[in-house]
């Protein structure tokens, strides 16, 4: 697969704030990759940085093997991105909160009702193409921001902590659609997030970062086998202790042995980035 935007020592610092302190990464045509890591890891100023909204205080971005901000005008075509607070005009229908986005997309007159049109069937949305997006729940209005975000064919899609504040079942159908994206349309994807399941379910590869460094880039599943497929939770007095093990096997010898109150469960990638950073991801 062709590499599609690679990043080499991107930095960013507020003052005397480092953001982002000098990642490097690439992303493949095609590949669904997850930015996983807690508030204030640097996740949203890594977006920012590659969609062009903040110029890094040091190094490069290049799509395509070419200089991304000696070519914005042409690369910003390439890329969608739905941000953390992205937003809607509530009292516009989604319909004309689509043809706006055509408009400042330069999509020509007459090419845009088709693609608007195939957006709202793709998202769900078309019985509610002419009612004004105030009237709509969160997660209709998530739906709509991402298929707007697409309307100008982009080759990547950048989606800020898509499902943050929704309820699970909702965070699931956009889940739905998000793979929907990446499989049918082949899009690559950079998804951030601080949700651990969200990050398993979805991502083939998932980067960890922490205090604006990446700490771990890997599958999921190779990032838990390195640990060790099984946590054996002891329950004592003063708090949980977590013991690791390869297999279930050593796991339920353990038990036996165990004297205080345990249990058994499978690896995730919180244990991942506990084992990294000594803290757990969502505190
Ligand atoms: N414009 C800014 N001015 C000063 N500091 C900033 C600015 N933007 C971000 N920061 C700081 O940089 C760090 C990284 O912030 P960033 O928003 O990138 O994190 P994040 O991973 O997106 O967090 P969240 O999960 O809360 O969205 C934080 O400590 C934040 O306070
Ligand atoms: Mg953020």
């Amino acid at each position: 697969m062709k590499e599609l935007v690679e990043l080499k020592g991107l930095t960013r610092r507020f003052g005397k704030k480092t953001a982002v302190a000098g990642i490097d990464f690439a992303l493949k045509e095609g590949e669904f990759v997850g930015l996983l890591g807690p508030n204030g890891a640097g996740k949203t100023t890594t977006i920012r940085m590659l969609t062009g909204l903040y110029k890094p205080t040091a190094g490069t971005i290049k799509y395509h093997g070419r200089d991304f901000f000696e070519n914005q005008k042409e690369i910003k075509g390439y890329i969608g991105v739905v941000h953390q607070y992205s937003n809607l005009d509530r009292d516009l229908t989604a319909y004309e909160n689509l043809s706006l986005h055509c408009i400042l997309h330069g999509i020509p007159k007459d090419e845009r009702k088709k693609k608007i049109e195939e957006a709202l069937e793709f998202a769900g949305l078309r019985e509610y193409r002419d009612r004004q997006v105030k009237t709509f729940s969160g997660g209709m209005k998530r739906r709509l921001v991402i298929v707007r975000a697409l309307l100008h064919e982009p080759r990547i899609l950048f989606l800020d902590e898509p499902t943050v504040g929704l309820d699970p079942q909702i965070r699931r159908s956009l889940w739905d659609l998000i793979v929907k994206i990446n499989q049918l349309k082949k899009m690559t994807i950079l998804l951030t997030t601080h949700y651990i399941e969200e990050a398993e379910r979805l991502c083939e590869r998932v980067m960890i970062i922490n205090e604006g460094r990446i700490i771990a880039d890997a599958s999921p599943e190779a990032l838990k086998k390195d640990l060790g497929r099984y946590v054996l939770e002891v329950f004592h007095e003063e708090g949980i202790e977590e013991r690791l093990f390869q297999t279930k096997e050593e796991a339920l010898e353990a038990l036996k042995n165990c004297k205080e109150t345990c249990k058994i469960r499978e690896v995730t990638l919180e244990d991942v980035f506990l084992n990294l950073t000594g803290r757990r991801i969502d505190v």
